[in-house]
């Protein structure tokens, strides 16, 4: 019989889910559902750029040292005050605040943690190429419940991860994310004239090995030798391993991680002597590498910081920077090798 109605929509996947956890209380349900509608609002105003007085920058350089976008703010004013009354967070951590964004007293708290990178790739907005938002949520360890007292519980490393996932403001919008322990990594796309997320991707598996390597070549003079013995490699002719790879890079992490994860391949952002202040290169641990970690390793993939594995790295702060790669099973590793020094030549 031919399929009625619309499919299976966010909602009921993460019910479905929910149902096989008899523990589960209905609190992340609630979490995760206020996260669809924050992201339902961005994906709206950032289809709506160039048309809006929503382009460019504030004038704002923010605790990354970075130019803020108008969207970039707004992105995340929309995700705190959707989140923050839902009475399951005990605090939030963004890209784009340098402090921890406390619940405000008229609201409940709750025991659930989340990390995010409101809009990502935001040198992407004015150009109309694809960004995104990245999350990630934990469960708090301790009582604290004091905002100065709550940044041991933030600081996590990535395999505490309850859940996390991002969502690709691209020519179609989707939401991808993983809740872990075999559960799998879904994708949903946001169907406009319903409104909403329907599982398009299920199950999603990243090929062991890939035929692309994603990384910003313009930072070639900043690398040191094992990194550009590695990006040599990709590059030298070899019938047997499949080289050279071929080269893709969008510089919207979010966009070069979601086709690499569909299609296979690695992203890397390296160390690089570019800046003294950000010697562990441009990405941040807890909102970006992380939650990208996760999703990768349920996937079937690897993410690693040239030495191990990023969901075992301790975090330090909140805003920590560190080298990514991340993709394939077999392309990450080949980089690890590298780049620790433990084989791997041309
Ligand atoms: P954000 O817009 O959240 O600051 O992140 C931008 C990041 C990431 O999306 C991308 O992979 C990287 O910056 C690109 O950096 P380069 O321009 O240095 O290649
Ligand atoms: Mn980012
Ligand atoms: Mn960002």
């Amino acid at each position: 019989m031919a399929k009625q109605g619309v499919g299976i929509t966010i909602t009921q996947h993460i019910l479905n889910q929910q149902r096989q956890k008899p523990e589960a209380t209905g609190g992340f349900t609630t979490l995760l559902y206020e996260l669809i509608v924050a992201a339902k609002v961005i994906s709206r105003e950032v289809n709506k750029a160039g048309l809006a007085d929503i382009l460019g920058a504030t004038g704002i350089i923010n605790i990354q040292d970075e130019q803020v976008q108008k969207l970039d703010v707004f992105s995340d004013k929309i995700i705190i005050e959707r989140m923050q009354h839902i009475g399951q967070l005990c605090c939030m951590g963004s890209e784009e605040d340098a402090d921890l964004i406390e619940i405000p007293s008229q609201y409940p708290k709750g025991n659930y943690i989340i990390v995010f990178d409101p809009l990502d790739g935001s040198s992407n907005i004015d150009v109309n190429v694809s960004i995104g938002t990245i999350f990630g949520i934990y469960k708090k360890k301790s009582d604290a419940t004091d905002i100065d007292l709550l940044m041991d519980d933030v600081l996590q490393p990535g395999l505490n991860q309850v859940a996390a996932g991002y969502f690709i403001y691209g020519s179609s919008t989707m939401m991808v994310y993983t809740t872990g322990d075999g559960t799998g990594v879904h994708g949903f796309t946001l169907y406009p004239s319903v409104g909403e997320f329907l599982l398009s991707h299920e199950n999603i598996r990243i090929p062991e090995r890939g035929k692309t390597y994603s990384v910003n070549e313009g930072n070639h003079a900043y690398w040191d030798e094992k990194t550009l013995t590695l990006m040599d490699y990709f590059k030298a002719t070899d019938k047997k391993s499949g080289r050279p790879y071929t080269s893709r890079y969008i510089g919207s992490l979010v966009a070069d991680f979601h086709r690499n994860l569909l299609k296979g391949g690695i992203f890397m952002y390296p160390a690089d002597n570019k800046d003294p202040k950000k010697p562990s290169g441009k990405l941040r641990l807890m909102v970006e590498a992380n939650p990208l970690a996760m999703v990768v390793r349920e996937a079937g993939g690897y993410a690693s910081d040239g030495n191990g594995p990023i969901l075992e790295i301790e975090p330090e702060e909140l805003h920590q920077r560190v080298p990514l790669y991340i993709g394939s099973k077999e392309d990450v590793e080949l980089a690890e090798r590298f780049i620790s020094g433990k084989g791997g030549k041309r």
